[in-house]
């Protein structure tokens, strides 16, 4: 398996990390793994700390609630002590929840537990100290037996990990119509980019006027690190986290002159339009293609779409063999209302039961290992079998490779250029943020 890290702080946590298998903070015993089950069972026998859990997220609606109210409905059997209250705030990618997550927690406010993805982004809740070890829990619910160890690594510092992750998502995933293509005389699976955007060609001019849909500015970041992934290749997109690869390199330069040319096939997007509406352009051919993360699937389901004739996908052209990754894992603050009724939650995130529950609606494949992969759908069964033997990359728009003020300044970058399509600005613009990032 060829894994890439691609972020600066996480090749630190990464580094950080051996020193707590060292210290035996990881198990893969046995013996460890029993004592963790009998845990586990002895606080659902107990029904739970009982009181409101207090729950964050940004999956308030459609099919992303569907995801969160599978988890919750496990929840409620494992812990029926316990009230689950959903403090979800709407908006994908976060857009809106991590400001409002951000004053509650400056304002000593914190939810029970909310949602952070692994890598970069959790660094900074651990840096701020707004967030507690959970070493216990996830000791509780197998360690590295049931956890894979990079995943791990990326929320782990200094020995201590402060996360319970829920699930792995694929952001470089293009979500096609197959009735537009034919029509279009699109046969094959584009290589490169610019066979993606000859075939874009062939689709208007069959009279689709949009062939690429897009939403708002966090939906064109998604699409940007994945042309900046088929135009850098892994390893150079891996350089651009730690400051090897500079963002005003030809290869970058390349990325921009072909986003802008993407954009050229697409719909005019207000900034804070969000994923659904560019996925339903798709599934009601309005458009062909769309660059978007495998939560895609849960509308795609929600529509009663069928994988492989109403809808395909493939790996966004120039990024094969690699994926893109980000994942969500779940928190507890320092400061929780309820740290115990929190640990109950963490828990549900972190069992076999929760995942598959929560995975099976959300298109996401399982954080831990042993979730028995039969049941999942064909989508989901390429997304595990890619994990298991492609590249891994990180995700810009999604908090694996870049820490939130770095991804603001690279959204308002990608804002800026979408307006005004200046290639030499926004090369500019990227290129101050990682300098003021990277010091
Ligand atoms: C990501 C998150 C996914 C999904 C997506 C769209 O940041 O990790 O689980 O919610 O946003 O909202």
């Amino acid at each position: 398996m060829r894994r890439t890290r691609t972020s600066a702080a996480v090749i630190g946590i990464a580094a950080l990390s051996l020193a707590a298998c060292a210290t035996g903070t990881t198990s893969d015993s046995a013996d460890d793994t029993t004592t963790a089950a009998s845990t586990e069972t002895q606080e659902q026998m107990e029904g739970g700390a009982g009181g409101e859990v207090g729950v964050f997220t940004w999956w308030a609606d459609g099919s992303e609630k569907v995801g969160l109210d599978a988890m919750v409905g496990v929840f409620n059997e494992q812990f029926p002590n316990d009230t689950f209250v959903n403090l979800a705030v709407a908006g994908g990618a976060g857009t809106n929840a991590k400001a409002k997550l951000a004053s509650d927690l400056e304002n000593g406010n914190p939810p029970d537990s909310f949602q952070g993805h692994a890598g970069a982004e959790l660094t900074d809740y651990i840096v701020n100290s707004q967030v507690e070890p959970v070493n216990d829990v996830i000791e509780e619910l197998g360690g590295s037996s049931v956890f894979p160890q990079d995943l791990l690594d990326r929320i782990t510092v200094e020995g201590n990990i402060y996360s319970v992750p829920s699930n792995i998502h694929r952001s470089n995933v293009v979500w096609a119509n197959p009735t537009v293509l034919e029509a279009a005389g699109v046969t094959e699976t584009p290589g490169d980019m610019d066979a993606w955007l000859a075939d874009m060609q062939k689709v208007k001019d069959s009279g689709v006027e949009t062939p690429l849909s897009i939403g708002g500015t966090w939906t064109v970041v998604h699409l940007f690190e994945n042309v900046l992934l088929a135009d850098l290749g892994p390893e150079d997109y891996a350089g651009l986290f730690d400051g090897s690869t500079p963002w005003d390199s030809e290869g970058v330069q390349t990325a921009v002159d072909h986003m802008t040319q993407l954009l050229a096939f697409a719909n005019n997007a207000s900034s804070g339009d969000d994923w659904v509406a560019p996925t339903d352009m798709v599934i009601d051919g309005t458009a062909a293609y769309n660059v978007m993360g495998d939560w895609a699937v849960g509308q795609f389901n929600s529509r009663d779409q069928v994988d492989g004739e109403d809808y395909v996908y493939f790996p966004v052209p120039g990024t094969d063999g690699v994926f893109n990754f980000l994942a969500d894992s779940f928190t507890l603050p320092v400061g929780a209302p309820n740290p115990e009724g929190s640990k109950d939650w963490l828990r549900t995130v972190g069992s076999v039961d929760g995942q598959q529950a929560f995975n099976l609606a959300k298109g996401s494949i399982p954080a831990r290992t042993d979730v028995p992969s039969d049941d999942f759908p064909t989508y989901q069964q390429t997304a595990i079998e890619s994990f298991a033997n492609d590249t891994i990359a990180s995700s810009i728009a999604h908090g694996a490779a870049v820490p939130l003020a770095w991804l603001d300044d690279i959204s308002t970058a990608t804002a800026k250029f979408y307006s005004s399509k200046d290639g030499t600005v926004y090369v500019t613009d990227l290129t101050a943020a990682a300098d003021k990032a990277l010091g």
